[in-house]
């Protein structure tokens, strides 16, 4: 199922920005992976990375209540504090002192390749922040902190991984093995993509990811929508005029098809043929009315959890906080390594 590494995953670390709500992109490509992980893994982490989302300018009223929503969010999509650590970066400083010892390893060219940053700047590069630029950086140092072995995300955090382990291993060029060479300090973890949903896309535009950003609400599910807006939301999805696919030869060039196919797939737990096995050359409303009816079969109760569980702000407050002392007990000692490895006193 996953591209799992083939040793046991002793650490698995991921991160989730706390602007906008949370969606389902959000939900299949990554959360859902974390709990079902949290429970074949010895060390779980995830973290909510307010740092990042500050590369962007952030209202701080709405910045400091959406990382509340979102820790809401994460335990009730199943996020078990007792087996995972769940924290907000901005607890643990230890992140941002092992992202400038990393920038310092990181080349210019590697960073400037990064896709995700030239797609946010856009036509405004000279106007973005520094920050967003670095942001990849502060990544590598939110996952290499830890002695991460595999790092659940979407498709979309596939190149930042790349140069995660690119990082890791140019560290250790230039200041050697570490404690022991077939254990490296910084390890490069393995990237943690599931087959289906991995790559949610909008749904009124199948070229297009599913993102926070876009300004279309209908575009998007949260998972704070009700079951009536979820209903109209895939009632309204875009399709197109020809018949349901039975092959995948029948899906191309179908994105949004392909789209609505695979959340089904995802949600249900199936793989993409049986799904077409099952609705195969028929039209498409039998096939949205189960889409919408699985949709909210899943999000109902999650969205239930998150209400009550927001409600006491000052569990959540404790939770965080005792979280990021879990997580600064764990990177501390190997941050001062990595401090003793570059020669600082
Ligand atoms: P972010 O906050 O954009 O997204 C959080 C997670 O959700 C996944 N995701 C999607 N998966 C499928 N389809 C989509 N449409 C979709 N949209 C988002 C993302 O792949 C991600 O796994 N840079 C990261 C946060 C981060 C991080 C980390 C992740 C910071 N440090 C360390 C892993 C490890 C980001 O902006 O994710």
């Amino acid at each position: 199922m996953l591209e799992t590494p083939s040793p046991p995953l002793q650490c698995v670390f991921s991160g989730i920005q706390p602007s906008g709500t949370l969606h389902l992109g959000n939900y299949l490509g990554a959360v859902a992976q974390w709990v079902t992980l949290q429970h074949r893994t010895a060390t779980p982490i995830f973290c909510i990375v307010d740092w990042h989302a500050l590369t962007v300018w952030q209202d701080p009223a709405a910045l400091r209540a959406g990382v509340l929503d979102l820790a809401a969010s994460l335990l009730a999509c199943g996020i078990d504090p007792q087996k995972s650590i769940l924290f907000p970066q901005s607890l643990n400083p230890d992140h941002v002192e092992l992202a400038w010892l990393l920038n310092c390893v990181a080349r210019f060219g590697w960073v400037s390749r990064m896709t995700q940053f030239k797609e946010k700047s856009g036509k405004n590069r000279e106007q973005a922040s520094l920050g967003l630029f670095a942001y990849p950086v502060l990544m590598a140092a939110d996952i290499l902190a830890y002695p991460t072995n595999g790092v659940p995300v979407g498709d979309d955090q596939r190149q930042h991984l790349e140069l995660t382990r690119e990082i890791a291993i140019r560290f250790h060029d230039q200041y050697g093995g570490g404690d022991s060479v077939a254990e490296p300090l910084l390890i490069p973890p393995a990237t943690l993509v599931l087959p289906t949903g991995a790559r949610v896309m909008s749904l009124r535009d199948g070229n297009k990811k599913m993102s926070k950003s876009d300004p279309s609400d209908a575009a998007r599910i949260d998972m704070t929508d009700d079951d009536d807006t979820i209903r109209r939301k895939i009632q309204r999805a875009r399709t197109d005029s020809l018949p349901f696919p039975e092959t995948a030869m029948t899906m191309q060039d179908r994105p949004e098809v392909a789209n609505l196919i695979g959340i089904y797939a995802a949600l249900r737990g199936e793989s993409i043929e049986s799904v077409m096995a099952e609705f195969a050359g028929g039209p498409f409303a039998p096939f949205k009315e189960a889409l919408a009816e699985s949709l909210v079969e899943t999000i109902r109760p999650i969205r239930t959890r998150t209400v009550a569980l927001r409600a006491d702000e000052a569990a959540l407050v404790r939770m965080l906080t005792d979280g990021a002392g879990r997580a600064r007990a764990i990177s501390q000692p190997r941050l001062a390594r990595v401090r003793q490895m570059m020669g600082l006193l």
